[in-house]
């Protein structure tokens, strides 16, 4: 398995173009079996967790071409339903399939997506509002079976507002007979992305980004041209590999009204950030990045819990004590044996982690155990003396496309090795 070696001490300095959303690409991609049509995607990454969602398309009986950063989806000749087993097992987040594939066929049937890296994450709320919408839903021997002759509308409370969820009644709800309205809405960027694909298609949607959504129901949908939202995770990531090595970046393709709580952290921290039209310029601080007093995960606009691990190797090296709750998943805390290892100072006691900031990480040998957690390491790496090894590369590369060679570009002394 591929392993990254990074020589820390060195700013990162220069541009960087920053990719499409990978949690805004994977819906959008399931949306497109909806319409029966031709669709076009821009700005799409080339991620693992992309190429396994062109796998579930495919076994559905799409067609699908990449080229580059267009990826063309044809969605005329549907000829499954189900989702198998190992395709499961590889992306969780395919469950988003469900809403659309029930939509398109009638019926669905995917296997239960087992536990994983980062917390339990149930589904309960996906099923209970699928039922409400007609779905008829049984679980056997690992598979969820789902059928739905008649489709309809219905008022939805969410318990929490799941991202999840808030897609997938979006996608079964948009050719169901009459309205849904969706209250506890899920707020993020993504959705929003979500929706302006689905309404141009055809779809009568409104609401997206507020915690209400209405989705009127239209009888077919058509084949359009999209491009994708920028990543507010990765755009963070690269900001805090500057903000931690005491360099500066211009990022490129970006959106800073998508990471008001990022920035504002980054700034309470020291940095000097100016935003203007797709663009964060981001300087560090001359001396030591500030602590700040509390960094608690929250559903958006609160800070993400995908920035909460990058940032805590900020806090490592920041003068002062950092409190951080993680109020989203449950077992998002575990680069923090990794961190400790290469010389942080932290003490976790079930959803809060308290960090007193040192002056210096050293490198060290350390494993990348989920996706956002590695590129955490990644940071640290960035900024640490001496050499840090991270195996375990293909978590991050889930998420990060060839984050290697942006780094590079911008000065680090980062490679890969297999
Ligand atoms: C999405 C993102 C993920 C991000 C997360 C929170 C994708 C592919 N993934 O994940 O990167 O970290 O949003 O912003 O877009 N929950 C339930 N029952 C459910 C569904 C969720 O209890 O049926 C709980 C989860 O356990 C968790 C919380 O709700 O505590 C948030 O989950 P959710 O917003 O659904 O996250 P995902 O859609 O899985």
């Amino acid at each position: 398995m591929g392993k990254f070696v990074i020589q820390g001490g060195g700013k990162i300095e220069g541009e960087i173009d920053v990719q499409g959303a990978k949690n805004a690409v994977l819906p959008i991609l399931a949306a497109t079996i909806l319409n029966g049509g031709k669709n076009v995607i821009y700005n799409c990454p080339d991620l693992r967790d992309v190429s396994m969602t062109i796998a579930v398309l495919k076994n559905l009986g799409c067609r699908v071409k990449r080229q580059n950063k267009v990826l063309v989806v044809e969605s005329d000749q549907i000829s499954d339903c189900k989702i198998p087993e190992e395709l499961m097992r590889q992306m969780r987040s395919s469950i988003i399939f469900l809403g659309a594939i029930i939509a398109r066929c009638k019926k669905a049937v995917v296997s239960m997506p087992g536990g994983c890296e980062i917390g339990n994450r149930p589904i309960d709320l996906h099923l209970k509002a699928l039922r409400k919408l007609g779905v008829d839903i049984t679980e056997a021997h690992g598979y969820i079976n789902c059928s739905a002759e008649n489709l309809h509308g219905d008022n939805i409370q969410l318990d929490f507002p799941s991202v999840g969820a808030t897609e997938n009644i979006m996608l079964a709800a948009c050719m169901a007979e009459g309205t849904t309205v969706i209250t506890n809405a899920a707020r993020e960027p993504e959705i929003v992305d979500l929706e302006q694909f689905l309404n141009r298609q055809g779809a009568k949607i409104s609401g997206g980004g507020t915690d209400v959504i209405r989705i009127e129901g239209v009888k077919k949908l058509y084949g359009v041209e999209h491009t994708i939202i920028p990543d507010r995770i990765v755009s963070a990531t690269y900001l805090a590999a500057a903000a931690a090595t005491g360099g500066s970046v211009i990022l490129r393709n970006t959106d800073a009204s998508h990471m008001g709580a990022i920035l504002a952290a980054l700034r309470e921290m020291g940095c000097r950030i100016y935003t203007e039209k797709a663009r964060i310029i981001l300087t560090a601080p001359a001396g030591r990045l500030k602590s700040i007093e509390k960094i608690t995960t929250m559903p958006y606009p609160g800070f993400p819990t995908d920035i909460q691990s990058p940032f805590m190797s900020l806090c490592c090296i920041a003068d002062g004590t950092t409190m951080f709750v993680e109020n989203i998943f449950e077992n998002r805390y575990q680069h923090v044996e990794e961190l400790v290892r290469m010389g942080a100072d932290i003490k976790v006691d079930g959803r809060v982690a308290v960090i007193q900031g040192v002056r210096r990480l050293s490198g060290a040998r350390v494993v990348a155990k989920e996706l956002r957690g590695g590129a955490a390491l990644v940071v640290a790496g960035l900024a640490a003396d001496g050499i840090t090894e991270i195996e375990n590369v293909k978590y991050i590369d889930r998420g990060y496309e060839t984050i290697e060679i942006y780094l590079s570009a911008c000065g680090a002394a980062i490679k890969r090795e297999e």
